[in-house]
């Protein structure tokens, strides 16, 4: 086993661990521990610190974190689903046959760091929810565990990225056929099943990419500011804007990511699990990259 192949399983599993101990502390504190009126009465301290300075940034920053973000937010897990559900309705999946030879597309190594990701990432988002409408559920104990495992997620999230860049870069690099898989919107808009122009991946799929890795490093470069509080006022009140509104973004093509992988491309799902794709799904879906598996 190559050495970076060596270490960067280590860190994987490391990261599993560092994942259930974290989980399993939460879970602890949130029946026994946090002394809630101490913790309470930190935050408020916080976020007058950050609200309370109406120079610069302060009334445009209060207007955006008590009015605007919040909605996004919800819009992101009500409205969006609510297309899926009507595309769902009227194009329906795109199933094949599932029949004859099978394509590696994914290595085990692979799989394992995606796996990785898609935990930590549920529950970034999941814990990020709570945060944001936490007095929806009554504060206290519950909020505080989701802050607690924010953080160590964030790390593990940020690992997982990391060790999955390098190996899916070049594949996820802008080709000439995104531009026409852009114009039928990748052939989600028709129940016809016609070679769709794609490479490895498909354009949507490198969106995905990009926004998730590189754009999950920004948030957790801007969460380590709101965490640690290491810059000035209107410095936090930036930080905040970025990790707000990419939030809102990556949320949103996150919920696409589990809608085109769980219930549109049937099949998707296996192949991130067997790390195989079958034939007939590829020569459709992926046309470009089977034309050139072919010759
Ligand atoms: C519960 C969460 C997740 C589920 C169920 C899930 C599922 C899947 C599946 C089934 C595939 C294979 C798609 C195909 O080739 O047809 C896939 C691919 C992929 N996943 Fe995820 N995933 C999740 C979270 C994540 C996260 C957090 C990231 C961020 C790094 C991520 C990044 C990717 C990328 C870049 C690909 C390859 C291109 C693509 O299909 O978009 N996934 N995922």
């Amino acid at each position: 086993m190559k050495l970076r192949t060596l270490s960067a399983t280590m860190l994987i599993l490391g990261s599993f661990f560092l994942m259930v101990g974290t989980l399993l502390f939460a879970g602890e504190q949130i029946q026994h521990g946090f002394d809630v009126e101490t913790l309470t009465k930190a935050f408020s301290q916080i976020s007058q610190v950050i609200t309370g300075d109406w120079r610069q940034l302060g009334l445009e920053f209060t207007r955006l974190q008590g009015q605007v973000f919040w909605k996004l937010y919800l819009a992101a897990i009500t409205v969006v689903p609510g297309l899926f559900l009507l595309h769902y309705l009227i194009f329906g999946p795109k199933a094949f046959p599932h029949r004859g030879k099978v394509i590696a597309y994914y290595t085990l190594f692979v799989r394992l760091a995606h796996w990785l990701a898609a935990i930590s990432f549920t529950l970034l988002v999941v814990t990020g929810f709570m945060v944001i409408f936490g007095r929806y559920l009554g504060g206290g104990h519950l909020v505080m565990g989701a802050r607690l495992i924010h953080i160590p997620s964030a790390v593990v999230f940020v690992i997982s990225a990391v060790i999955l860049f390098p190996y899916w870069l070049k594949d996820m690099l802008p080709a000439g056929c995104d531009l026409r898989w852009f114009l039928i919107l990748g052939g989600y808009l028709s129940r016809k099943k016609e070679p769709v122009p794609a490479d490895k991946f498909n354009a949507g799929q490198k969106i995905w990419f990009w926004l998730a890795t590189i754009g999950g490093l920004v948030m957790a470069y801007s969460g380590y500011y709101l965490f640690t509080f290491k810059a000035d006022v209107n410095g936090l009140r930036w930080w905040a804007i970025v990790h707000n509104l990419l939030g809102i973004a990556i949320v949103t093509f996150f919920l696409i990511h589990l809608y085109m992988s769980v219930f549109v491309v049937k099949g998707s799902l296996k192949s991130m699990i067997t790390g195989f794709k079958s034939e007939d799904e590829v020569a459709i879906m992926h046309s470009r990259y089977y034309q050139r598996l072919e010759k």
